[in-house]
């Protein structure tokens, strides 16, 4: 089982710097009562995130309500992407708050109505219809269902759905069963029929065939060929390792599918919206999918999600058999709108790229001082997983390293997400896209010293 935080304080040396506060002992010691309360009211499934109790987020920071400072590094889970609580997007909320409309389904709103319209504008040309919902899953199902049914279209054999091992596609049935990690889906159960084939993702440090040829073969191999495999879907990078595929890979995959009237999808639920320093992930491939998930970072804030595809995908079902009951909700739009225009009029992909290349770099600088505890940094623009093993080993994930550098971060007031990957030994960084140079440098700074500390012999 995960490891969980503990819930205990713990003596903590203070910190006071520009971008970071710890005035407490951690977690501070009065938000201990509530920690335990949630602990006791919900699963325990909820309990594996460290301990720091929001109480604001602004920026690039996230704050407790006892003066302590946290430098983000997680986004939440890569949703601030524009930066927390911008108040362009707060007061585009409020613009619906106080009009007043909460709530319209799918009658139509002029709040729906731009925003569908801009997200066909920032597509790839001939990808001209944009379907909004509310969580990232929703899309993958969404992609699912699409592909599918045009699959029987092409013909009756064409139901399998390609995916890769290690991906990340959500938590529902559906995007369960395309996501590959095993463990996440035995409560499915024996009975459902899967018409899923994973296999290896090509640029994961622990796929030993790593080409085109090989991924043909592995498919084969699960029975998977081009007459009956009705949908590829990556996702663009892969959430767990932050590895991307092989440009040439991709190129081979894009026109594979599309000899095979193969629906070619990417999950850029993560990857969208200027994470990996272009405006979509898959740009760097060189290549555009039929149809593409979105989410996260969509809205910097609230829940919304779409899919992208071109009409003939998306024009598949009638009136009334494609919706959902909090589509296009008008305050998800318009916090969504307000956080694209953020993106665009800021230019935050461009300072994505630049101060990921200081990110990337920084991060490589210290591997190569702890080549034996950290096998490979990977990642693009402002996301990288650094992949944590047991010295000695096979690439032998190190969870327990992982898990306490993101400890020692917290205690020292910079803030990620529970470790990720196979075996939880990835250190998953994903900071806001309005990160400067000098917040780039001290997170870094940071990162080093718990790395250090825990894997280099340091003492605290
Ligand atoms: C690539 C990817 N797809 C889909 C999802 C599911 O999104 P949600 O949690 O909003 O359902 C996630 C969530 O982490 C994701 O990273």
């Amino acid at each position: 089982m995960a490891k969980q935080f503990a819930v205990k304080p713990k003596k903590t040396e203070r910190v006071d710097t520009k971008f970071r506060k710890i005035a407490t002992d951690i977690p501070a010691p009065e938000s201990i009562p509530i920690l335990e309360a949630l602990r006791k009211a919900e699963p325990l499934s909820m309990t594996g995130q460290p301990p720091v109790l929001w109480d604001r987020a602004e920026g690039l920071q996230v704050h407790d309500k006892w003066g302590n400072t946290w430098l983000d590094w997680s986004c939440g889970v890569l949703v601030a992407s524009a930066g927390h609580s911008r108040k362009e997007i707060i007061q585009a909320v409020k613009g619906a708050l106080d009009k007043p409309l909460l709530h319209n389904y799918c009658f139509p709103s002029e709040y729906r109505a731009k925003l569908a319209a801009k997200l066909v504008e920032l597509a790839p040309k001939g990808l001209d219809k944009a379907f909004i919902l509310t969580t990232g899953s929703e899309g993958v199902e969404c992609i699912i269902k699409i592909s599918r049914a045009y699959g029987q279209k092409v013909s009756p054999k064409k139901t399998v759905v390609v995916t890769f091992n290690g991906d990340f596609h959500g938590r529902t049935m559906g995007s369960q069963l395309a996501g590959g990690t095993p463990v996440l889906k035995e409560w499915v159960g024996p009975t459902v029929d899967k018409g899923f084939a994973q296999v290896d993702f090509p640029s994961n440090i622990r796929t030993k065939d790593q080409t085109f040829e090989g991924f043909l073969k592995a498919l084969e191999a699960k029975g998977a060929t081009a007459e009956n495999i009705c949908l590829v879907f990556p996702e663009t990078y892969q959430g767990g390792s932050a590895a991307f595929l092989p440009k040439e890979f991709a190129k081979k995959l894009r026109d594979w599918c599309t000899k095979n009237k193969i629906v070619l999808a990417f999950d850029e639920v993560q990857a969208g919206f200027g994470r990996c320093g272009t405006l979509w992930g898959f740009e760097y491939y060189g290549v555009a999918p039929d149809i593409f998930s979105l989410g996260k970072g969509i809205s910097s804030s609230l829940p919304l999600s779409a899919v992208i595809g071109k009409s003939e995908l998306m024009d598949q079902f009638p009136p009334n058999s494609m919706t959902s009951t909090h589509t296009g909700n008008p305050l998800c739009c318009a916090a969504a709108l307000a956080s694209i225009d953020l993106i665009l009029k800021e230019k935050l992909v461009d300072n994505c790229a630049k101060i990921g290349e200081q990110f990337i770099g920084g991060l490589n600088k210290i591997r190569e001082k702890y080549p034996k505890n950290i096998a490979a940094v990977q990642g693009r623009g402002l996301v990288a997983g650094v992949h944590m093993v047991k010295p000695g080993t096979e690439l032998e994930p190190d969870p327990e390293a992982a898990f306490s550098i993101i400890e020692r971060c917290m205690e020292k007031g910079l803030l990620m997400f529970a470790p990720v990957g196979v075996g939880g030994g990835t250190v998953k960084i994903a900071p806001p896209l309005i990160t400067t140079k000098e917040a780039m440098a001290e997170g870094l700074a940071v990162f080093e010293e718990a790395v250090a500390e825990v894997v280099g012999g340091k003492k605290k």
